[in-house]
Order: structure tokens, then sequence, then C-alpha cells
């Protein structure tokens, strides 16, 4: 039986166009699929849009649409771009579609079975920008403790779900399982938050019509965090217990932002324990993108645009510095300087220089072909063991989203590779004919170093890797048993390599 892996990113409201923020938590999402893939691992990778509620009803109305005809066109942007940044999703879900909403409908009614939602009535402080309910001493200024805006008081009739009765519940679950929630700071916030009580919350809105009907009562739609949320079962086919639901369902990880982690670790896990599902493995949030230092907004007219960034820097180079200038995790800055540095540095320099000077000397001194090894002398040994012991690093790194990690790892190899050739001096070697099988033998360590080296990057760098491959003579997919020392064959025609990152001037970049 194959093993299986299922990650899913948030599902990106329509009433924005998609930002680096976006692409940032997508293309992590991605990486991971790739790599779990090439583990052998059966891998589902959902992605989508949230489409009801409030905010999109509101831009809708601004835009002098209809909600759908707004969602229709947004999420065209969404497909578009993931198409051009190379995401590998199995699936993509819209809240607006029918399987959607019919699991949502069938989630709604069993909690409501099991004695979890009530009929009450609601009064409190409403952020549409959040789509949140706030009592009054939660608000700072009477505004929104999350994002500092306005909030309104609001009266209305609603459905509530029983999150009280799961408290203990899911401290439970927390306590137990310390992997749930990552990293371990967002687990403290969120135990702590646990804690202190948890209230019912509203499930149903009356205020306005876009979104899905409560079951039994048109006069509500379902909340909006409900609805979306539900997306992870939805996609698999839920409430039908079909082989995807059975072999997906529960998720390895979910992949969020930290600004979501309250809707992912207190109000998910609750519907489902009522549910009576399974609760997902992990729920990962990773920090915010701020832009040259500051807050990315649409007022501040600073939002960095992927499309943009891809066509004047490439798409690898971009999945390259998003995964490796922050820490997952971790807040960190998206500067321009910053971006062109790491493609001139980490891009053109070592790894793109490693790939023309072995590729050129081996087609120098033997014509392209790979030579048969002989024995291994210390500085090759030293240098294969750094190339195995990297991938066990980048593995440990994998399963703890340490993406930047991991790409450090394999930048110490391929720095170990230029190393080597200046250590080695193969210039010298090809100059003594009695040397002609050492010669060989050091083409051979450094090809088949980075024959590694590009294997682990296809989950990161998807075409770069895919070109690397096939300038070392390799054009076979990647799998896991080509992670291991010693597959180039002798006889393979090695191609001369063309710059694969060209040096970008600073001076060129305004
Ligand atoms: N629709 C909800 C998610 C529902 S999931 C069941 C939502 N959508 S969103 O479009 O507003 O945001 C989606 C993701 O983008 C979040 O994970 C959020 O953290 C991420 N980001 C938005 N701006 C960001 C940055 N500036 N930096 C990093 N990630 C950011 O929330």
């Amino acid at each position: 039986m194959s093993r299986t892996f299922y990650v899913t990113t948030p599902i990106y409201y329509v009433n924005d166009v998609p930002h680096i923020g976006h692409a940032y938590t997508t293309l992590a999402a991605d990486v991971l699929a790739r790599y779990k893939k090439m583990q052998g691992y059966d891998v589902f990778f959902l992605t989508g849009t949230d489409e009801h509620g409030q905010k999109v009803e509101k831009a809708a109305n601004t835009a002098g649409e209809t909600p759908l005809e707004l969602a229709d066109r947004v999420v065209k942007r969404f497909q578009a771009l993931w198409e051009k940044l190379n995401i590998s999703y199995t699936d993509f879900i819209r809240t607006t579609q029918e399987r959607h909403k019919k699991g949502v409908a069938h989630l709604f009614e069993q909690v409501m079975k099991k004695g979890d939602i009530y009929l009450g009535e609601y009064e409190d402080w409403y952020c549409t920008p959040c789509e949140t309910f706030w009592t009054e001493t939660q608000l700072i200024d009477f505004k929104c403790p999350d994002c500092n805006r306005p909030t309104e008081k609001l009266k209305e009739e609603s459905y509530f779900f029983r999150m009280s009765k799961y408290q203990q519940a899911l401290l439970a679950h927390i306590e137990a399982n310390p992997d749930f929630i990552q990293p371990k700071s967002r687990r403290n916030e969120i135990l702590a938050f646990v804690k202190e009580g948890l209230r019912d919350l509203s499930v149903s809105r009356t205020t306005f019509r876009w979104g899905i009907p409560v079951p039994g009562n048109d006069d509500h739609v379902v909340y909006v965090w409900f609805d979306a949320l539900a997306n992870y079962i939805t996609a698999l086919g839920y409430p039908e217990q079909t082989d995807k639901l059975q072999d997906f369902w529960p998720a390895n990880v979910h992949l969020i932002g930290k600004d979501i982690l309250r809707f992912h670790t207190v109000y998910w896990p609750t519907f489902l324990l009522s549910a009576g599902l399974p609760l997902p493995e992990k729920v990962f949030a990773h920090g915010w993108w701020t832009v040259e230092g500051q807050k990315m907004s649409k007022s501040l007219q600073n939002v960095v645009e992927p499309n943009m960034l891809i066509d004047r820097y490439g798409v690898d180079a971009i999945r390259y510095f998003l995964m490796r200038e922050v820490p997952f995790g971790l807040d960190g800055d998206f500067s321009h300087s910053a971006l062109v540095h790491r493609i001139n540095s980490d891009l053109a320099n070592d790894l793109g220089n490693l790939l023309n000077r072995s590729t050129a000397m081996i087609n120098k001194y033997f014509g392209g072909i790979v030579q048969e090894p002989a024995e291994l002398e210390d500085l090759d040994k030293v240098y294969r063991a750094k190339t195995e012991e990297m991938l066990r690093q980048v593995d440990g790194c994998m399963d703890d989203l340490a993406f930047s990690k991991a790409l450090q790892a394999i930048w110490e190899v391929i720095s170990a590779g230029n190393k080597y050739i200046d250590e080695t001096a193969p210039w010298t070697l090809a100059k003594d004919p009695s040397r002609r099988e050492r010669l060989g033998t050091v083409m051979f360590c450094v090809l088949e170093s980075q024959r590694v080296v590009y294997t682990l990057l296809s989950a990161f760098m998807p075409d770069t890797a895919e070109k690397g491959l096939k300038y070392l003579g390799c054009d076979r997919k990647p799998t896991s048993d080509q992670l291991e020392w010693g597959c180039l064959q002798p006889g393979t025609k090695v191609t001369k390599a063309e710059p694969l990152f060209p040096r970008i001037e600073e001076k060129d970049d305004l």
C-alpha cells in the first residue's frame, strides 16, 4: 500500500487579487508536495478560493458585479498565477461549487444533530474585513484587535456552535500532540487562549445573503469560516465515504499564515470533534512578509505583484528567494536588493558557476563523457560524505518544514563543490597524462554530487533542476532512488551548460 500525504493551503478570498503573501503559502505547499512525491508518497495537494461572505459581497457591489461574477473573474487570476509559479496542485476547490456547498450543509446538519448548534441572539462588535465578532473587552479603542480597523455593533438572530463544550477535549489534544500546532511559539499562544475558556461561536448570519443557506432555515447563511474550513474535507468528497476521503483525511499538514491560526487550531478542530471526524495532524503557521520594511497594503501602494517579479527575474529565482530568505515560521522582509543579492551570489555565482565550470571541463578533457571512477581519495571521500549528509539533513528539515535550512544545507554542498574543484585543480591534472584516471574520478565526483543536488532541487526549482539534470545527461523524472551517490553512469554524455542565472546588475534593476 502506498503512503499518502495530504497538504493544504488556505483558500484565498476573491475580493483581493493575488500578491506575494498568497504566493508564499502556496509555494511552500508546492515545495513540500513535490518533495513528498519524489519520496514516493501518493500526494494530494489542495488549494482553492473562499468565495462567500460579506467581504466578497461588498467588493462585488462596489465593482458593480454579482459576487459570482467577481469570483469567476478573480479565480482566473489565482489560477493563472499558480500556473506561472509552477504550482503542482492536485485539486482546486471553489466554495461556490456544488460539491462544497453540499458538504458544508451536511457538516452543519451533523453538528446540529449532535446537539451542538442552537438558535440564539447575537450582539457584539463585528469586524467585516476579518469576518470576526469581538466582545467589547477584546476591542482596542473600539477597533479590531487583529487588524486595527473600525468595528460595528451588530445584533442578530444567530445559530451558535457549542464550542465551549469542546474546550477540555481540545486542550487535551493540543497537550497530547506537541506537533499539532507549529511553530512552538504559536502553540503556546493557542494554549493560553484555549485555557482562558472558549465561548460558543456564532455560525450563521442574517444580515447578508451571499453564503450557503443554513439547512432548514433559509433566513440564515452559514458563517464564512465554518463554510471555508470545511473545504479541506469537501474537496475529498465529504460526506461521501470516498476512497479519497479514506486515504487522505486527516490531512498531514494545513499550511497557513499566522493571522488565521485561531480559525485553524480552535474553530476547525472543535467542529471536527463535534462531527466525530479525526483532527488534522499538523497546522503550521508561517510569518508575514513586509515590503522594504513596511507593512504591505493597498493604501501604501506597495503590494508586491508576483507576476511582475516572475517576468523580471524568472520563476525559479522567485521560488528560491521566498523559500531561502526567511526561516519558515518567522516574519520577513521583501526587498529588491535582497532578491538581487540572492540571485547573483547564490544562483549565478555558486550554483551556476559550478555547473558551468564542471560541464565545460568534462567536455574539454573527455569530450563530455563521464569516466568510470577509480578508488576515491580522501578529498573525494569527504566531498561524497558531505553530499550524503546533505540528504539526511534535508530530509529532517523537510519534516520540520524548515525550507530555508534545507536550502542552506544544499548550498553548503554546492560551495564544497566549488572548493573541491579549486583543491583538486583539474587543469593541473589535465597537463599530466599519467593522472588521466585521477582527472576522470575528480570529474565524476563533481558531476555526481551535482546530480544529487539538482535532484533535490527539483522540489524547490523544478525548471532549473530539469535543465541542470539534462546538462548532466540525466533526464529521468527525479525520484527518491536517485537520491544517493553512485547513480551517475560512466559513459553518460554531459553537455556544456549555458549560464542558468545571468547576473543582474543592481543599476539595471531600478
Ligand atoms: N479565506 C481565508 C482563509 C480560509 S482557509 C479555510 C483567508 N484568505 S486570505 O486571502 O486573506 O489570506 C490567505 C493567506 O495569505 C493567509 O494564510 C495569510 O496569512 C496569507 N497572507 C496574506 N498576506 C500576507 C503577507 N503579507 N505575508 C505572508 N502571508 C500573507 O484568510
